[in-house]
C-alpha cells in the first residue's frame, strides 16, 4: 500500500517541490488549499496542471472542524505543515492574522490529529525558520545556529513561528506524538515569490536585461541570509520524518552573504558589473560601463525591526540525515536569473 501525505501550504514554494518529491517516491498526495474554488477556478486548474497526480482538499488552518474532517477522511501517515503567514515584512502590518495562521494554526494541525485519533500513527512536520533565532550581535554563535541556540524572534511572524515551534515539541512530550520541527534557513529558487528578495532582483535582472524595467528599489542591503535552494530542503524535510525518533533539525548551507553580494552576482549573470555610490537611502548601485543607476534604495522596504545576520550550522542534519546541499550560492543566483530571463523571453 502507498503512503499517504498531507502537504498544507501545497501551492506555495516548498508545497510544490515536495509534492512532487513525494510523488516520485510513490506517495498518494494530498494537497490543503484555501477557499471555496470548483474544479473550474483557474487557480484550481493552475494547481493541477502543475501538480496533476495532487488530491486537492478543501480547508483552511484557522477551521479546526475541516482540518480534523480531512485528518478522518484521508489517515496521511506523514503530515507536512508548510501553511503560514510567511512575508516577515507583511507580518509587521497584520501582527494578529499572523498569529492566528503561523502559531495558532500549528495547534489547530496537531489537534486535528488528535481529534482524529491518529496520534500514535500519523508523523508531523512543523516549518520552522531561522527566523526564530533574530540575529542580534549577542547571540550570534560564530559556526552558525544549532538546534539548541537561544531563540530572539525579530518579527511578529518570528514570534508566531516560534509558538508553533514549542506546541510541537510541547505535543512530542506530552502525547508522545512522533511531531518535530525543521529549522530552514532562507531557501529560495525559480519557485520563489516575487515578494521575497532573491526573486525580487532575479526577476528585475531579467526584465531590466529585455529593456521591460528601467531599475530596481530594495530596502537593506547590508543584511545578510544563508541562502540555499528549496529543491534540496524538502529532501531534508522528508529525511527526518523517516528518522526511528523525532527530534529537530537545522537545513542551512554554512555561509552567509549579504543582499549586496545577491544583486552583483545577479547583475553580473546579464554581463554589468555594479559598482555602489552614496551610503544609507542614498546610495546607488550603477552599471560600471554606462553609469546608468540600475538599483536604488526606497526606505518603504526597511522594516521596523530587522534581522542583521543569519548563519546555520546543518551539522546534525548531516551527520544524522546524511543530508547536504548541492546547490552552492552562486549556482542558486545562475538558476534563478536564468530561469527568468527565459520566462522574460518566452522560451520557458
Ligand atoms: N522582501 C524584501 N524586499 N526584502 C528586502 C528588500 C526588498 O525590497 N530589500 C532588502 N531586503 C532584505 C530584508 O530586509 C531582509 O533582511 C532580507 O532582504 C531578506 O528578506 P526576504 O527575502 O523577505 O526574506 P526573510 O529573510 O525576511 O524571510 C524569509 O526567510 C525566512 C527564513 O529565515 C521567508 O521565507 C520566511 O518565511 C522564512 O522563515
Amino acid at each position: 500500500m502507498s503512503k499517504k501525505a498531507l502537504i498544507t501550504g501545497v501551492a506555495g514554494q516548498d508545497g510544490g517541490h515536495l509534492a512532487k518529491l513525494l510523488h516520485d517516491k510513490g506517495y498518494v498526495v494530498f494537497g490543503i488549499v484555501r477557499g471555496q474554488m470548483e474544479a473550474s477556478h483557474p487557480r484550481y486548474q493552475a494547481i493541477m496542471k502543475e501538480m496533476p497526480f495532487l488530491n486537492i482538499v478543501m480547508a483552511d488552518l484557522l477551521d479546526l472542524s475541516a482540518l480534523t474532517h480531512a485528518m478522518q477522511e484521508i489517515k496521511p501517515d506523514e503530515v507536512y505543515n508548510l501553511a503560514a503567514i510567511s512575508h516577515v515584512g507583511y507580518s509587521f502590518r497584520d501582527p494578529i492574522l499572523t498569529a492566528d495562521v503561523t502559531g495558532k494554526g500549528v495547534l489547530n494541525m496537531l489537534e486535528a490529529i488528535r481529534l482524529a485519533g491518529l496520534e500514535k500513527t500519523t508523523r508531523f512536520y512543523q516549518a520552522s525558520t531561522s527566523e526564530m533565532f533574530g540575529g542580534l550581535d549577542y547571540n550570534r554563535p560564530d559556526t552558525g545556529y544549532t538546534e539548541d541556540a537561544i531563540f530572539h524572534p525579530r518579527s511578529p511572524y518570528g514570534v508566531a513561528k516560534l509558538y508553533g515551534h514549542w506546541i510541537t515539541r510541547n505535543y512530542r512530550e506530552s502525547y508522545d506524538m512522533f511531531a518535530l520541527s525543521g529549522i530552514l534557513f532562507n531557501h529560495e529558487g525559480e519557485r520563489r515569490g516575487p515578494e521575497f528578495v532573491t526573486r525580487k532582483i532575479s526577476q528585475a535582472v531579467a526584465r531590466i536585461k529585455t529593456g521591460k524595467q528601467e531599475s530596481i528599489e530594495l530596502g537593506n542591503l547590508d543584511a545578510k541570509r544563508d541562502w540555499g535552494y528549496a529543491g534540496d530542503y524538502v529532501e531534508g524535510m522528508w529525511l527526518m520524518l523517516q528518522q526511528d525518533k523525532p527530534e529537530d533539525f537545522v537545513l542551512a548551507t554554512g555561509e552567509t552573504h549579504s543582499i549586496r553580494e545577491f544583486c552583483e552576482l545577479a547583475f553580473k549573470e546579464i554581463g554589468i558589473e555594479i559598482k555602489w555610490n552614496g551610503e544609507g537611502a542614498k546610495e546607488t548601485g550603477v552599471d560600471a560601463a554606462s553609469g546608468k543607476v540600475l538599483v536604488k534604495i526606497n526606505p518603504e522596504f526597511y522594516r521596523p525591526a530587522e534581522v542583521d545576520l543569519l548563519l546555520g550550522n546543518p551539522s546534525k542534519a548531516e551527520k544524522q540525515l546524511g543530508w547536504k546541499r548541492k546547490v552552492d550560492f552562486p549556482g542558486l543566483v545562475k538558476l534563478m536569473v536564468e530561469y527568468d530571463l527565459k520566462a522574460e523571453v518566452g522560451t520557458r
